[in-house]
C-alpha cells in the first residue's frame, strides 16, 4: 500500500471528512501509525492507520463511517515532537511524506514537564547555595564602592573679605574633588551662596534653634549655631536642580531668583514666589579665626517637600 501523503483527501465510508494534515511515525518500526486528519473546520483527529483501508495518490480511504472518527478524541500537538527536533536514523529510507509534518510521540518524561522543572530548579539552588561562600566577598568588593557613605569633609570655599555687605547673596566658588565608583577621580566646579545675616534675618532663619545636620545613621555631623552671622546655600534651586543668582527684582528688591522656572527666595532662602517646594537647602559652615569659609558640600534631591540628600 502507498503510504498517505499530506494533504490527500480522507473520505470515509459515507463521505469525504477533511484532509492529512500530519503523520505519526513509530519510532521504533519507522512506519506510519497514524494519520492526523483536519476535519474540515472540525479539529483534528488522530486516525490509527488500522482504520485505513486504501490510499491513492490523493486519496486515502478510511473503513469506517464519518460519525466513528468524529466521535475520537481530538489530536492533541504538545504529546508530540517533529522528527526535526529528535534524531531518527535512516528515516528517510522508510518515510516519503514531506519532511516537517512527520510527528512521533513524545517519551512520557519529557511529558511531565512539572516533575522536571521542579529538579531542575532543585540543581539551580543546590549550586547556588555552593557556589554562596565564594561569590559573596566578591560582590561586596564590588559593591562595595555604590554604598559608600557621604562624604562629610570640609572643603575651603574663599574668605568672608570677599562679603562687602549684609543680607546680600555673594557666590562662592570652588573646586570638588570626585570619585564615582570605579571611574577615575576627576574635578567638578561647584558653588555656594554665602550670606553675612544681620541678627533679624538670622532670626527668620533660625527661629531661635540651631541647625543640626545628621549622618546616614542619624548622628550628629554639625550644627549651625544661630549666632554665627555667616549662611551658605547650595548652589543648585531646588525645584528642578538649576544655578540661580542674587539680583534685584522690581516689586521684592534684592533676591535669590531661579531664571528657569522663576521661583523666588529670600536672602534668607524662603520662598517667595515660584515653583519652589522648599526653600534654599543650608549647607554645614564654620568661619575660621582669620575669615576663611568652610563648607560641607551636600546635595539635595530637587522638586521634593522635604530635604532628601543625595550626595
Ligand atoms: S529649577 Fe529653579 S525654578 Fe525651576
Amino acid at each position: 500500500m502507498l503510504q498517505p501523503k499530506l494533504k490527500s483527501k480522507v473520505r470515509c465510508t459515507d463521505l469525504d471528512i477533511g484532509e492529512v494534515s500530519k503523520v505519526v511515525l513509530d519510532p521504533l518500526s519507522h512506519e506510519i501509525s497514524h494519520i492526523v486528519v483536519s476535519m474540515n473546520g472540525n479539529g483534528e483527529r488522530q486516525v490509527a492507520m488500522g482504520h485505513v483501508q486504501a490510499v491513492t495518490e490523493d486519496l486515502v480511504q478510511l473503513g469506517a463511517p464519518s460519525h466513528d472518527i468524529l466521535a475520537l478524541p481530538p489530536f492533541k500537538r504538545e504529546d508530540y515532537v517533529t522528527t526535526h527536533e529528535v534524531e531518527i536514523s535512516h528515516l528517510e529510507d522508510n518515510i516519503h511524506v514531506t519532511p516537517g509534518e512527520v510527528l512521533v510521540p513524545l517519551p512520557d518524561l519529557e511529558k511531565n514537564v512539572k516533575r522536571r522543572t521542579f529538579f531542575m530548579n532543585f540543581t539551580h539552588v543546590i549550586g547556588f547555595l555552593i557556589g554562596l561562600p565564594i561569590a559573596f566577598p566578591i560582590l561586596r568588593f564590588l559593591m562595595k564602592p555604590m554604598y559608600a557613605d557621604f562624604d562629610n569633609q570640609w572643603l575651603n570655599v574663599g574668605n568672608v573679605s570677599q562679603i562687602k555687605k549684609e543680607d546680600v547673596g555673594v557666590q562662592f566658588e570652588y573646586k570638588k574633588k570626585v570619585k564615582e565608583v570605579y571611574m577615575p577621580e576627576y574635578e567638578v566646579e561647584k558653588n555656594v551662596w554665602v550670606v553675612r545675616a544681620t541678627p533679624e534675618l538670622l532670626e527668620k532663619v533660625y527661629q531661635g534653634k540651631d541647625e543640626e545636620f545628621r549622618d546616614a545613621k542619624g548622628k550628629v555631623l554639625w550644627t549651625n549655631k544661630k549666632e554665627i552671622p555667616y549662611i551658605a546655600f547650595s548652589g543648585k534651586c531646588p525645584h528642578l536642580g538649576c544655578a540661580y543668582k542674587w539680583r534685584n527684582h522690581k516689586a521684592l528688591g534684592p533676591v535669590f531668583l531661579c531664571p528657569c522656572h522663576l521661583s523666588i527666595y529670600s536672602a534668607g532662602g524662603n520662598v517667595l514666589d515660584g515653583p519652589a517646594p522648599r526653600g534654599l537647602d543650608a549647607l554645614p559652615l564654620r568661619v575660621s579665626a582669620g575669615g576663611e569659609v568652610e563648607i560641607i558640600d551636600m546635595e539635595f534631591k530637587a522638586g521634593t517637600k522635604a530635604q532628601v540628600r543625595i550626595v
